[in-house]
Parts: structure tokens; sequence; C-alpha cells
């Protein structure tokens, strides 16, 4: 469904990332993990067409995205939960999820069913200021935000980050959810820990490169290799 073939990217002379290619199947839930600027989030903002890679290839469904705005890349059907959470502040929750529907592909309504049996706290808030929410309500409305535009592949930057253990809990309960109900997923996450115990397959990230990969058994057997690269 995905696959991204010799990706490079820089930030004007600061090289990010070197060579990276994966993919990502139909249904699948795959990571990328790697320490502090390993290049995890340039990965996905480059797939996301929030950052203009310098050379590659990145194909959703056999069509070449690497070259489109964020705004066609959603309506090709990928949508990016970005690192912190962005939601509309002074907006309601349910104003936030009306304007992702906009952007994206699906009926309205079905989406924010979909959004709401998901996340019935965000039923419960629906006109609730965004910004005076909780951190991990937050997080539930910007994964909700972004499934509201009907995404085939959905791409989640670090959702644990900054919330309390209970609220990561319920976070990731929701995204294995969503991954049974055959959501394909890319999923950056600091803590291989979860990520090792939700994915289907996993990608490590060094400086800019993929030094190991392989199914979550064959990673878990690789343990103090695994450490090293995250460390
Ligand atoms: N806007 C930017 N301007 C300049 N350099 C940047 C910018 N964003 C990232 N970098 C650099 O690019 C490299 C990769 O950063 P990136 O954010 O992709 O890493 P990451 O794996 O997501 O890290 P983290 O775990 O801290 O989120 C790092 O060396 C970082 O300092
Ligand atoms: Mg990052």
């Amino acid at each position: 469904m995905l696959t991204v073939s010799g990706l490079q990217a820089s930030y004007g002379a600061i090289r990010a990332v070197s060579d990276i290619s994966f993919e990502v199947g139909a249904s699948k839930m795959v990571a990328l993990l790697g320490a502090n600027g390993a290049g995890k989030s340039t990965t996905l903002k480059s797939v996301a067409g929030m950052h203009r890679p310098i050379r590659g290839s990145i194909r959703l469904n056999d069509q070449e995205i690497s070259s489109l705005s964020l705004h066609q890349v959603v309506r090709r059907g990928l949508a990016i939960v970005p690192e912190g959470r962005l939601v509309v502040a002074p907006l309601s929750v349910e104003e936030n999820l009306a304007l992702s529907a906009y952007a994206g592909r699906g009926n309205e309504a079905d989406m924010l069913a979909r959004v709401y049996e998901l996340f019935p706290r965000l039923k419960e808030r629906r006109r609730q200021i965004a910004g005076l929410m909780s951190g991990g309500e937050q997080q539930m409305l910007a994964i909700g935000r972004a499934l509201m535009t009907d995404p085939r592949m959905l791409v989640l930057d670090e959702p644990s980050m900054g919330l309390a253990p209970s609220v990561v809990d319920q976070v990731f309960d929701a995204i294995v959810r969503l991954h049974r109900q055959g959501q394909a997923i890319l999923l950056v996450e600091q803590n291989a820990e979860i990520a090792l115990s939700v994915c289907d397959y996993a990608y490590v990230l060094k400086r800019g490169s993929i030094v190991s990969h392989g199914t979550v058994e064959a990673l878990r057997g690789e343990a103090n290799l695994l450490e090293a690269y995250l460390s």
C-alpha cells in the first residue's frame, strides 16, 4: 500500500534522512524505531507531504506522491497525526472534527460515528473547547481529526509523548482496535516496548538510515542489538 524507496531529506545543509526504504502493506501496522534525531519525524513528514524530500520515491497504492502537498496527500488517502497533538484550540471538539472532514475523502456523518465509537470520551466532550482539554483528550482528538479524512493509511508520530501511563494505554487500546478493523498504520514511537507489543513489523533507524528490520518476534530476539540502536 505504502512503498518508500531511497528516501533522502535535509534541512538546508543538515542531512536528516540518508537513504530509507520500507513498506507498509494493506491492514498492517508497522513501526519506525530509533533514538532522538534518528530521522523518524522527517521520514513521516516526507511521506505526508509536510516536507519535500531531496530524492526517493513514495508510492501510495502505486501512485507517486512524493511531490504532492499535504492537502493532496490527504485526498489520496494518507493522513498524519504529527508530533505535538495539533488541534485548533479555540474550536470545539466537534468543530475540529468537522474541519478535518472537509479536507478529506469521506462522508462526514459516517466518519464522525466512527470517531465517536472509537473515542466515546470525545462524544461526551463534543461541545468542549479543544484547547481546554487534557493532553490525553487532545491526542484522541488529533487522531480523530486524521480519521475524519477517511485515510487508507494512518501515520502517527509519537502518540504517547508526554502522556501519563494510564492515558498511553487508552490511546494505544484505540490504535490496536483501529488496526483490528483493518486500518493500515505507520507508527513512530520512542517507547520500543509499546511499539513492539502492537506492531506486525518494525524498522530501526540510526542517523538517517535503516540499520535493522524484521518481524516483532525477530527483533525481540535481537533485544541487545535493538537497545544499542535506540540509545
Ligand atoms: N526544522 C529543522 N531544522 C533543522 N534541522 C532539523 C529540523 N528538524 C529536524 N532536524 C534535524 O534532523 C535530524 C532528524 O530529526 P527528526 O526530527 O527527523 O528525528 P526524530 O527521529 O524524529 O527525533 P525525535 O525522537 O527527537 O523526535 C536531527 O539531526 C534534527 O536535529
Ligand atoms: Mg520526532
